[in-house]
């Protein structure tokens, strides 16, 4: 591992997830702690402490999260220790040894009724589902529990670290000869990378404590991004638009979870992030 104490030391949990995974390669040229849950449970705050205390970061990047939204509906109490105590701990545990903490949050803690999308500063959080519960519990407790954060919240997101839409749809248009795909929900397809990027902007920058959106540019719906994803990976499936209501799943999704980027330099379209997605190995 490369280290650069000029450019202090982070402390990156949930390191094994996806977005964890693009992290630790784009603070490569940082002093990097990588913890993954068996090296270190966000959700037991002496676990926490013990290993803050003896690493002394500069920063910590929390990655952790209990992100399976419908799997959330039946695991509640894992779904707010992971994603609402597990942030709580990372606040506090921060505040004691004045340490930055950047935290992950989701369009998802919005109730998808304002078409014009959500500003960072939205004030009504106002989750439909229980994944989205546990992220806004999680901000608040950030908010309330220390001073030095950075939460940035970010969509509809896949890298190459882990299980996710794009390549479920690559893998399900190899099988079926006709699909159908959700055209109801608006969202920004995000790039693990670009957010990785911009999260080092961030900090490299030292911008203003507070919450951040960086998601990649424009909107589209399932249906769209499948259709995208198929486009480039020249996939011959028959793709057919269906409502939200053909296809029920446990969790309620938001119609229009547009997060709005007001604070960030622009970041790319998603179909220009989708293609070096597509076309990179990693
Ligand atoms: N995925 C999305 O579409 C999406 C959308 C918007 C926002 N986000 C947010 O973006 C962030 C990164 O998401 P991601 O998709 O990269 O997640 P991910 O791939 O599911 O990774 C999360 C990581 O956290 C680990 N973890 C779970 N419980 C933990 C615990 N108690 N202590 C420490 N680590 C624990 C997981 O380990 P195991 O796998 O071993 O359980 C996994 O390695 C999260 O904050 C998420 O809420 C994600």
């Amino acid at each position: 591992m490369k280290t650069n104490m000029k450019n202090g030391k982070i402390l990156i949990t949930g390191a094994n997830g996806m977005l964890g995974q693009d992290l630790a390669q784009v603070f490569s040229d940082y002093d990097l702690l990588l913890f993954d849950k068996n090296r270190l449970d966000i959700t037991n705050i002496d676990e926490v402490e013990k290993v803050i205390k003896k690493e002394k970061p500069n920063y910590i990047i929390n990655a952790a999260a209990y992100t399976d939204v419908d799997g959330c509906e039946e695991n509640k109490d894992i779904c707010l220790a992971v994603n609402a105590t597990g942030p709580e701990n990372l606040a506090k545990i921060s505040k004691k040894y004045d340490i930055k903490l950047v935290h992950y949050s989701t369009d998802y803690v919005f109730n998808g009724e304002n078409k014009n999308g959500y500003p960072e500063d939205y004030s009504d959080m106002d989750p439909i589902n229980m994944y989205g519960q546990s992220k806004a519990e999680g901000e608040e407790a950030i908010k309330i529990n220390c001073d030095n954060y950075y939460i940035i919240r970010i969509s509809w997101l896949y890298g190459h670290g882990g299980k996710n839409f794009v390549d479920t749809m690559i893998n399900l248009g190899k099988e079926k000869d006709e699909l159908k795909v959700v055209n109801d929900q608006h969202g920004s397809p995000t790039y693990t990378r670009d957010v990785a990027e911009m999260t080092k902007h961030i900090i490299k920058k030292n911008l203003e404590l507070g919450v951040y959106h960086a998601t990649n540019s424009n909107e589209c719906t399932w249906y769209e991004f499948t259709k995208e994803i198929f486009k480039i990976k020249k996939i011959q499936t028959k793709l057919d638009p269906c409502t939200t209501d053909e296809f029920p799943r446990p969790a309620k999704r938001p119609e229009y979870s547009i997060l709005l980027n007001t604070k960030l330099p622009k970041m790319r379209s998603w179909k220009h992030a989708l293609k070096e997605y597509l076309t990179s190995s990693n």
